[in-house]
């Protein structure tokens, strides 16, 4: 794993926009695995930032959201759909029939959606970059601690940490979902570039886990070191000392 260590967030969202940037140039019709959360905000601005001044085209593009809510609907204000639309689908010109989400909506059949997402990104011919967050308990999209390194796209229970820190965004707390769709480590692992971001302290032990410890299902980003090419970008916070 190669780590770059930037000076503060704003050089980390930067640093992620330039290397998404590099790759569209180098394949316009480049597939992406994004991320949601608080951390990519800053490199989905700097993306539509970039996009507006250098006059960039996106209309090959093709994305695969990491996760989503399950028993949210698609037109929830905290759905994952809600996000990518609000910070990224709506400034940018990728065809809405090339962005995909899990679909998380109450009623969905959840194992069918999942098989049906799988079968997505493999005849899409597969993910360029993937990049991805994570959690302070090491989780990586919403694969928890003990998730299984095999593990495909699968429904998933969101742990106790992860409910609460999903409850800050959730103006009625009894709606925070306990359950979510993730893409599943060894489907993250498939993607041929791997780009993690992490800022600030409260991150620092979960890097340090991904980077330096074992590879062990305690600590699902750890699994990354066990892929050829993977970039961890942080900040100087999220580093540690
Ligand atoms: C959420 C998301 C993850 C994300 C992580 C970190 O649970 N499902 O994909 O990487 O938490 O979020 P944040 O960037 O807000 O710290």
């Amino acid at each position: 794993m190669r780590l770059l260590v930037a000076p503060d967030y704003t050089a980390l969202s930067e640093a992620a926009a330039e290397l998404v940037l590099n790759a569209l140039h180098a394949k316009p019709n480049l597939t992406l695995g994004l991320p949601t959360g608080e951390t990519p905000i800053g490199m989905y601005n700097a993306l539509v930032r970039r996009y507006r001044a250098e006059h960039l085209d996106f209309s090959q593009v093709r994305t695969f959201n990491l996760d989503e809510y399950l028993g949210v609907g698609l037109a929830h204000p905290n759905s994952y759909h809600s996000y990518m639309r609000e910070r990224f689908f709506d400034h940018v010109n990728i065809p809405m029939v090339n962005q995909h989400i899990p679909d998380g909506s109450p009623g969905i059949d959840a194992a069918v959606e999942c098989e049906k997402y799988e079968s997505a990104i493999r005849d899409n011919g597969g993910i360029d970059l993937l990049i991805a967050g994570i959690g302070a308990n090491g989780h990586i999209a919403f694969n928890e601690p003990g998730s299984p390194l095999d593990s495909r796209t699968r429904a998933v229970d969101l742990s106790p940490e992860t409910i609460a820190n999903a409850g800050r965004s959730f103006h009625d707390k009894s709606a925070v979902p306990r359950r979510a769709i993730t893409m599943g480590v060894a489907s993250i692992l498939e993607a041929r570039r791997i780009l993690l971001l992490a800022s600030g302290a409260h991150k620092a032990d979960a890097v340090r886990r991904a980077l330096d410890g074992p590879v062990a299902e305690s600590a699902p980003a750890s699994a990354l070191q066990l892929h050829p090419r993977v970039i961890v970008l942080v900040d100087e916070a999220a580093r540690g000392a």
